[in-house]
This record gives structure tokens, C-alpha cells and sequence, in this order.
């Protein structure tokens, strides 16, 4: 049923080094490898060894050079603020040359960081090919997180010049950059040389002399930069994802493995050929905009297309149809959550029949668990198959997918489907032993982990050890439970962590609670994910006062909901929180998050045997009711 795939895999676990050798060939290297896998420093691993490239290069250069300089490499389409922007492989390559003797004019090279704090905007992309090109190391940061969580990366990545704009736009408000970029400077223990800053027609920000740059004054003048080579094992990004705590983990990618895994990819997943047209509807601030809206189309040749809007209300749920059609795409890669926005504003799909949507191939959903009635929706309505795939920020590419490049196996709704090369998975129980098909465990994958996966986390890597390789030695501990059928499918059920799920972008419940106990009058506090018909998940914050706190309750749920707002910021969607005499603990005082979700969630649960006062679950069970959430007790 699955020959080709079951080949291909098979091979790629036997004989690991082929595999991704014989990948490695459609691109351009400096100078050739020494090992393909390099296993000297366990469990370290390093793919390309000894070898030299620059991935832009391969992303740009190496397509003008082969004769694809005419073919569109970019399109600008933004429904928010009207704006349309074509770019050739020749154009972008010239922009970001030339962005790049800007960025080297300003003091950097190769090694140095440079972070991105910008809204999905042409000049985003140049940005991060720009610091590839001179094989520095970008770190861009998502527009919608808050001054504080700018902070914190600038002090980890320490970066030697920021790029910024003067706004984003959001639906109905412009969001000014300008100030949030001057906070997160002033809390940050280190300062940049320099920020060089983009002005948008919507808002224009006031530089800081000295130190800040306007973006045209940077580029005019400017010297076209050429292809600085960098070892394959040099970091390519860092990117920061949210762990169980408030500290951010900075996400290493290499360059050469992940030009291979991605290369690798665009064909034999998303099943598109060099010269079409693939859009993946997200953020360049998340992993997926990373891989799939600038690298791995832009390194197999495709046309890539940055959507500055929202699937619904920029104008209506018809955009991404629109676009389709408009663009002539052939892939579109989005978040469940975005398709459950377009199916509550548009539930029988009438607008799609106003386009010519006949040269669309296949849907690919990621991010989030895909809830079947959003997946059949999709299929009903689109007529093309809709595949799942899981995926992580730390995995850069997909951990299973259903590779319709390869062939096309049988859709199997809430699994996406099966492991991809170089993923050895299994479901481990606590002992660590590979659990029986169809039993859940935790989502493991055996060492050495394929190309494309992070190496390791910026200047940690202990926690990276801790975090990824102690619980079950010889694997990567993905984070996500789940269980693997007779058949071979995967299917995810839910974190093992502190980690949600919020309209496809992770979150930190524990990172929330670090704010929420910052308030004065809060003496304990607890978050957790809760279902959301929308957004998959949505934070609600539990909050015990200080004995003796006399104030109106909604006065502190209101002040707790700003300061999340403001010290992570609009992303994080903190909405709602509940005042409670108590939080429901174990004897030895762990705070029983999974019963409280189970009971808002409205599943089955258990007292658990531990709990040290069964009676605050009742009470847990009025107030969850009473905004909206569980049964009434
Ligand atoms: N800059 C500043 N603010 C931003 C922002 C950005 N780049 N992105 C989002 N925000 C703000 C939003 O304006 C919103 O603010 P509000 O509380 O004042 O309304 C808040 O952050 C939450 O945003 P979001 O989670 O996007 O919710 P939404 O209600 O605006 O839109 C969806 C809901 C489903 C339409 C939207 O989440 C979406 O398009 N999701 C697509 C999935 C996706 O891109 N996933 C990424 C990983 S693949
Ligand atoms: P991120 O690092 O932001 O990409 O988030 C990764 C997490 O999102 C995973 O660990 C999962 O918990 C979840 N996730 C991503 N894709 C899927 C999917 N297809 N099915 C279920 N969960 C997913």
C-alpha cells in the first residue's frame, strides 16, 4: 500500500548517511564534507561536518545563476493595508546583497547576531537573507510579543545591530514598534550599536540620534555584499520558543543540514515542483514562517508569497482564496485555527466558489492539533486532500507528515500520519521502553536526529541536554504525548509540559503565572490551557488573593489581564482569570493543573488520590462554570 514511502524510509534509517548525502547534492557547497554525520561528541551530533556553504547562496545566487533570475521568487500580498510587491530571484538577490553592505557597513559579521523585530513585510525576508548572506546569525522576534519578551532575547542573543520597522498593522490598530523596541532596549542589560528602522507609510517612528538608522539611509550607498561561506555546522538562526518556564530556549539551525532537510522536503512532502507557487500562511516570528514561507521555498526554486493580513475581516473569509486564485498556488501550508476562523465566518464555503481555485493541488495543516471537523470542512469544501503534519520549532521540518511528494497514503483522520526520514519514533513508557502499538506514551525520537533538527539551544547546552535528552537516554524527548497504531500512524494527543496551544502559536502557561504572581495583591496563582472553539486553546488564570485583600475582584482580574498583555504581550490572548479561596494541590502541594482542565474541558476525571482538600474542586467546578467553562457542579 505504502511502497514507496516504506523504501524511502527504510532506507533513510539503515543507511542514514546516503540518504542525506545523496539529498545534499542539489545544492551548491563551498567545500565538500569531511563525515556526513560527524558522531564524535555524543549526543551531539553535527551533519555536514568540515563542509563550507552559504545558504543564501543556495536561496538566491545559485537560481539567478541557473537561470531562474526572471522567475518571481517573492510576492508581497497585503489585504490590511493594500499593498501588492513582486520580487524576482534577481530582484531579491539585489536587495539583499545590498541590504547586506548595509548591515556590514554597520559593523557586522559573520557570527555576530542580529535580531528582527518586524512585521511581515518584504523587507523582513531581506532582512534574514541579508544576515545569511554575511553568515551572521538572526534571531527574529514575533511583532506581537511585548517590550519584556524583546528584552529577554536581545540579553541571550546580545545582538550587534536590530532591525525594526515603525509599525505593524493589525486589524482596526496600528501597532507602534518604535516604542515597544525603545523599552525592550532600556530593560536589556545589553545595548545594540544599532537599530535600523523601516518606516511604513502608516506610522512614522522618531529615531534615536546615534543610534538609530533609517532603513533607506542604510541601503542608499550601500555596496552589494557577497556570499560570506560559513561551516555547514555555524548557526544559520536562533529562534526563541517557549519552554515551562519564562525563559525562553533559543532554538539553534544550522545552515547545511537544514538546507538539505528543507530542499529535501518542498518536493517529497508538499509535492511541488521548482517555479510553483507555495504560500504558507503564518509569520515569519514562528518556525513555520522560517522554514516554509523564506528558506525551503527559496532553496528549491519555488515562488513564495508573505501574507500580511488574517484569514477572516482583511476584507472577509474569502482572502485565501483570493490568493489562490489570484497567485495561481499550488500548496497552501496554515494552522487549523485559521481554517476554523474561515469556517465560523463562512460555514458553506460559499465564497470560495468566487474564484478559480482549479489549480490548487493540497492543503497542509500544522501547528496544532487538527481537529477532524475542521479536516473534513477542508476536504468537502477544497475537494483536494487535506494532510496534517507535526512538527516543532526545535525540529525545523516535519516529524510525520503524509509526503504526497512520495506518494500519497491514506488519510487517517487526527494522525498526521507517518514519521519521515531520518525519524526513528516511538512511544515510551515512564520506564522508557517503546510502549505496545496503539498505547500512549511520550513521543520519542531515536538519536541521532535527521538533518534540519536543532543541534542544540544558544549558549545552553545543558538545558539543552536537560530539556530534550535526560529523561530518556539515546532520544530526543519531543514534549507531546501520543501513540503509534498497528499500522505505523502516529497519532498526537497533548503536551507532557506547561506548554499550550494559542491559534497555532506556543505558549508558556508558566510564563503567564510569573507575571500573574508579580501582582501585589496575588498570593498564588495557576494557568492552564483551555478548549476554544477558535483559537484550539486559550489561557485562564487562577488567582488566590493575599489574606486580607479587600478590593473588587474585577479590579485585579482586569489589572492581571493587562499586565500579561503588556509583559508578553496581545499573542499570549490572557483574557480571562478567576478569583479562588484556594488552588486544588497534591499533599506534597503540586498544584493540580490537569484535574482543572479536565473539569473545564468538560472531560471525564478522577479525584486524584493525592489531594489534599477534595472540596476545592467544587468550587473550582462554580467558578469555571460561571465564565463559561465546564458543568455546573
Ligand atoms: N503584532 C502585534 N500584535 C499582534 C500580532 C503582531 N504581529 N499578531 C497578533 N497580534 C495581536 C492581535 O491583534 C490580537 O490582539 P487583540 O487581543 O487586541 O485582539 C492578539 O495578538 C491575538 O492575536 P491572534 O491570536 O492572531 O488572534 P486574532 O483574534 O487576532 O486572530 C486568528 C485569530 C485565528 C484569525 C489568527 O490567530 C490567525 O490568523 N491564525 C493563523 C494561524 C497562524 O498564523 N499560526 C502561526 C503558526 S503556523
Ligand atoms: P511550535 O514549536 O510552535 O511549532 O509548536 C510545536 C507544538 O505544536 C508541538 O509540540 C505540538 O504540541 C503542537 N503541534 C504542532 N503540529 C501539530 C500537529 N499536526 N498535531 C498535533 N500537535 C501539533
Amino acid at each position: 500500500m505504502s511502497n514507496r514511502y516504506d523504501a524511502i524510509y527504510r532506507q533513510s534509517i539503515k543507511d542514514p548517511e546516503s540518504f542525506w548525502a545523496e539529498a545534499a547534492e542539489a545544492l551548491d557547497w563551498e567545500r565538500s564534507w569531511d563525515r556526513v554525520l560527524d558522531t564524535s561528541n555524543k549526543p551531539f551530533y553535527r551533519w555536514f561536518a568540515g563542509a563550507s556553504c552559504n545558504t543564501c547562496h543556495n536561496a538566491l545566487d545559485r537560481h539567478v545563476d541557473g537561470g531562474r533570475g526572471d522567475q518571481l521568487a517573492l510576492i508581497y500580498d497585503s489585504p490590511i493595508t493594500g499593498a501588492l510587491r513582486k520580487f524576482t530571484y534577481r530582484e531579491l538577490r539585489d536587495a539583499v546583497a545590498t541590504f547586506a553592505g548595509a548591515l556590514a557597513a554597520q559593523g557586522v559579521v559573520k557570527g555576530d547576531r542580529v535580531i528582527l523585530y518586524m512585521p511581515m513585510v518584504p523587507e523582513a525576508v531581506i532582512s534574514m537573507l541579508a544576515v545569511a548572506r554575511l553568515g551572521a546569525i538572526h534571531s527574529v522576534v514575533f511583532g506581537g510579543f511585548a517590550a519584556n519578551e524583546l528584552a529577554v532575547r536581545i540579553d541571550d542573543a546580545k545582538p550587534k545591530v536590530i532591525v525594526s520597522a515603525s509599525c505593524g498593522v493589525e486589524p482596526g490598530r496600528i501597532v507602534p514598534y518604535k516604542p515597544l523596541l525603545d523599552g525592550a532596549i532600556d530593560l536589556a542589560r545589553h545595548k545594540p550599536d544599532r537599530c535600523i528602522i523601516l518606516q511604513r507609510d502608516q506610522e512614522t517612528a522618531e529615531l534615536t540620534p546615534g543610534r538609530d538608522l533609517d532603513w533607506q539611509d542604510a541601503v542608499a550607498g550601500a555596496r552589494p555584499h557577497p556570499c560570506v561561506p560559513v561551516e555547514a555546522t555555524d548557526p544559520l538562526y536562533i529562534l526563541y520558543t517557549s519552554g515551562t518556564t519564562g525563559e525562553p530556549k533559543g532554538v539553534v539551525r544550522d545552515n547545511g543540514g537544514h538546507m538539505v532537510a528543507l530542499h529535501w522536503s518542498m518536493k517529497n512532502i508538499y509535492g511541488v515542483d521548482p517555479g510553483e507557487v507555495f504560500w504558507a500562511a503564518s509569520d515569519v516570528g514562528w518556525v513555520v514562517g522560517h522554514s516554509y514561507i523564506v528558506y525551503a521555498p527559496l532553496l528549491h526554486g519555488n515562488t513564495t508569497i508573505l501574507f500580511e493580513g488574517k484569514p477572516v475581516g482583511t476584507p472577509d473569509a474569502g482572502v485565501f482564496w483570493r490568493i489562490v486564485a489570484e497567485h495561481d498556488v499550488k500548496a497552501l501550508f496554515t494552522a487549523p485555527t485559521a481554517f476554523r476562523a474561515i469556517k465560523q465566518q463562512d460555514p458553506e464555503g460559499k465564497l470560495i466558489r468566487d474564484y478559480d481555485m482549479s489549480g490548487f493541488r493540497t492543503l497542509f495543516l500544522a501547528g496544532e492539533r487538527a481537529d477532524p471537523d475542521t479536516l473534513t470542512w477542508a476536504e468537502t469544501r477544497l475537494q483536494v486532500p487535506v494532510i496534517d503534519h507535526w512538527w516543532q520549532t526545535e525540529t525545523g521540518w516535519s516529524i510525520c507528515a503524509n509526503p504526497v511528494g512520495i506518494e500519497l497514503m491514506p488519510v487517517r483522520h487526527g494522525s498526521p500520519t507517518k514519521p519521515m526520514p531520518g525519524w526513528s519514533l516511538e512511544a515510551l513508557d515512564e520506564h522508557g521502553a517503546p510502549s505496545p502499538a496503539g498505547t500512549i506514551g511520550a513521543l520519542a525520537a531515536k538519536l541521532p536526529l535527521p538533518p534540519g533538527a536543532a543541534p542544540t539551544l544558544w549558549n545552553a547546552e545543558k538545558r539543552f541536554v536537560d530539556a530534550y535528552l535526560a529523561d530518556f537516554p539515546g532520544y530526543y524527548k519531543t514534549g507531546d504525548a501520543g501513540y503509534i497504531d498497528e499500522d505505523g500512524y502516529v497519532y498526537v494527543m497533548t503536551r507532557t509540559d506547561d506548554v499550550i496551544n494559542v491559534a497555532g502559536h506556543r505558549l508558556s502557561t508558566g510564563a503567564m503565572e510569573e507575571v500573574l504572581a508579580d501582582h501585589p495583591d496575588v498570593a498564588e496563582c495557576a494557568v492552564i490551557g483551555v478548549a476554544d472553539a477558535l483559537k484550539g486553546q486559550v489561557p485562564v488564570g487562577f488567582l488566590v488573593l493575599n489574606a486580607g485583600c479587600e478590593r473588587h475582584h474585577d479590579e485585579i482580574v482586569a489589572e492581571t489581564v493587562r499586565m500579561v498583555r503588556d509583559r508578553i504581550g496581545p499573542v499570549a490572548a490572557f483574557k480571562t482569570a478567576i478569583v479562588v479561596t484556594r488552588l486544588p494541590k497534591t499533599r506534597s502541594g503540586k498544584i493540580l493543573r490537569g484535574t482543572m482542565q479536565k473539569i473545564a474541558d468538560q472531560e471525564d476525571w478522577k479525584m486524584p488520590a493525592t489531594i489534599d482538600d477534595p472540596a476545592i474542586l467544587g468550587e473550582i467546578t462554580q467558578a469555571l462554570s460561571g465564565a463559561g467553562y465546564a458543568r455546573p457542579a
